[in-house]
């Protein structure tokens, strides 16, 4: 399955020093190095070709044997297919994970484990708690009707548009349909918007949840790399979505630009925008998840992405209160013109009837609340992301970061590719972690980890003594001949 093919100036640009160990090894084999490691990475995607070997090796001011000797030995180790007279695409070899080496670790209680498998707060007790206080007050009303709304109750609607409008973005309660969560919104986009083998864009790494349900619907996400060195707020290629999308014949992209999960990266405004013109240009339906968009801890965010696209259908905006708020609300929303909204609506009463009327009224009243309890819970994990940062300099200090702007979590880059490995043996040292090819598509993020900050301070030192022992016990050894990526 061809996907779409990276350019040799892109591969080139990614590579960045693949050759600073001149002389240790064959040219050849530092080429190969490099490349397997951008496939592990998530830079290169499964299914992409690479560029022609005389044009990379033009690009690379190498000969064309070494390139060819490159792609040969990458053939052998089953990362690259080829095809008499088209270009070859990258593959997985299809070994099993490295078994973890479960040493004479002591098997921790069940209560002290730190789940670090979740990027999710705890509840603010006193807030929800009135929050349904308020709720049973104001329900009466709504006993007198047969309770089920599946645009959500109106004063929910209105409550959420006001909150667009005070974000600069003109919107009407008929553009509002409330739902059961932003995983919700999702699936419910995609079952109405795509079918079943169409490719939808995604950010790589990504929500893992939001890739099981294009999976689900029988999408095919096609990954589009987040790159952290790109700086903070330019990390997204922006080039290599409108090709991808141009490419691919792409009917939908999924997007995190607001403090991205797990990078917690956010975009800037002239990328917003950019983005806007991408969707209007190749007639693509823009899906923005907004989730994490309150959760910003140096900087708010730009005005949304939607704000861009104005009258455009193209943009369609998700958002959620579990993050700002609590999860166990199960209260998120979309964003759409009325005419999607519509169609939306006719399709839930295959899966559910409406979000109940209870939790939607208990968010009114955490919507209209201000931004006093959401400060609170910003100002908590930032001291707990500092906590973090210092746990991981003092006892993983060659593991590098991405620090984001915002969102729960950091995404960490290892000196080795061993992240399932690590995530089955760290339970037995007291965390439960999430490996990073669960952010990615097949196979990628072997060398990535995300540790989510949302857990208090002494968990977290408890949660990174553990990692480290966890990656203690592998025994990993980092070959010093493999390339470094520019980061
Ligand atoms: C980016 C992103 N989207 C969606 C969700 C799910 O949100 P909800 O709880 O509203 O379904 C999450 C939760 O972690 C998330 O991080």
């Amino acid at each position: 399955m061809m996907m779409h093919a990276v350019g040799a100036r892109s591969v080139s640009r990614d590579l960045g020093g693949w050759r600073d160990d001149a002389g240790r090894r064959p040219a050849y084999r530092a080429l190969a190095d490099g490349i397997r490691l951008l496939v592990h990475d998530g830079r290169i995607p499964l299914g992409a070709a690479l560029p022609g070997e005389r044009e990379l090796a033009g690009e690379l001011q190498v000969s064309r044997t070494t390139v060819t000797t490159a792609y040969s030995v990458l053939r052998e180790e089953g990362f690259l297919s080829s095809r008499q007279g088209s270009r070859s695409t990258v593959t997985m070899p299809a070994a099993p994970p490295r078994a973890p080496a479960v040493g004479s670790a002591r098997r921790p209680e069940a209560g002290d484990v730190v789940d670090l498998s979740y990027a999710a707060m705890v509840a603010p007790v006193l807030e929800v708690q009135e929050a349904y206080s308020a709720a049973l007050q104001a329900l009466p009303p709504f006993l007198d009707t047969h309770g089920m709304e599946p645009h959500g109750i109106a004063v929910l609607r209105e409550a959420i548009a006001a909150r667009y409008c005070a974000r600069g973005l003109e919107t009407t309660p008929a553009q509002i349909m409330v739902t059961s969560g932003a995983q919700h919104a999702f699936r419910l986009l995609l079952g109405v918007l795509t079918a079943p083998g169409e490719r939808v864009l995604v950010d790589h790494p990504t929500y893992p949840n939001a890739l099981a349900a294009v999976r689900r619907v029988g999408g095919r996400p096609v990954p589009v790399p987040v790159r952290p060195e790109g700086g903070a707020s330019r990390a997204w290629d922006l080039g290599g979505i409108r090709s991808a999308a141009r490419q691919t014949a792409a009917g939908m992209a999924y997007l995190i630009p607001d403090f991205h999960n797990p990078t917690g990266l956010c975009l800037d405004d002239a990328g917003r925008a950019e983005l806007a013109r991408i969707a209007r240009e190749t007639r693509m339906t823009l899906v923005v998840d907004e989730t994490m968009v309150d959760v910003w801890l140096d900087a708010p965010p730009p005005a949304p992405v939607a704000a861009h696209g104005r009258g455009l259908s193209e943009v369609v905006t998700i958002g959620s209160v579990s993050k700002s708020h609590w999860g166990g609300l199960r209260v998120g929303w979309i964003r759409a013109e009325p005419e999607l909204i519509g169609r939306l609506v006719g399709s839930r009463s295959a899966s559910d009837l409406g979000t109940p009327v209870m939790d939607q009224l208990a968010a009114v009243h955490l919507l209209d609340a201000g931004d006093g309890p959401v400060e609170a819970r910003r100002e908590i994990l930032r001291a707990q992301r500092a906590v973090l940062l210092d746990e991981l300099a003092a006892r993983l200090p060659d593991w590098v970061p991405t620090v984001g702007t915002g969102g729960m979590s950091l995404w960490l880059r290892m000196p080795a590719p061993v992240s399932t490995a690590l995530a089955a043996t760290a339970p037995s040292h007291g965390v439960v972690l999430a490996a990073g090819p669960r952010f990615g598509v097949e196979g990628a993020f072997e060398r990535y980890i995300r540790l989510p900050y949302a857990r208090p301070a002494d968990e977290l030192r408890r949660a990174v003594a553990g990692v480290a022992a966890a990656y203690d016990a592998l025994g990993v050894t980092v070959d010093p001949a493999e390339p470094a990526l520019v980061v």
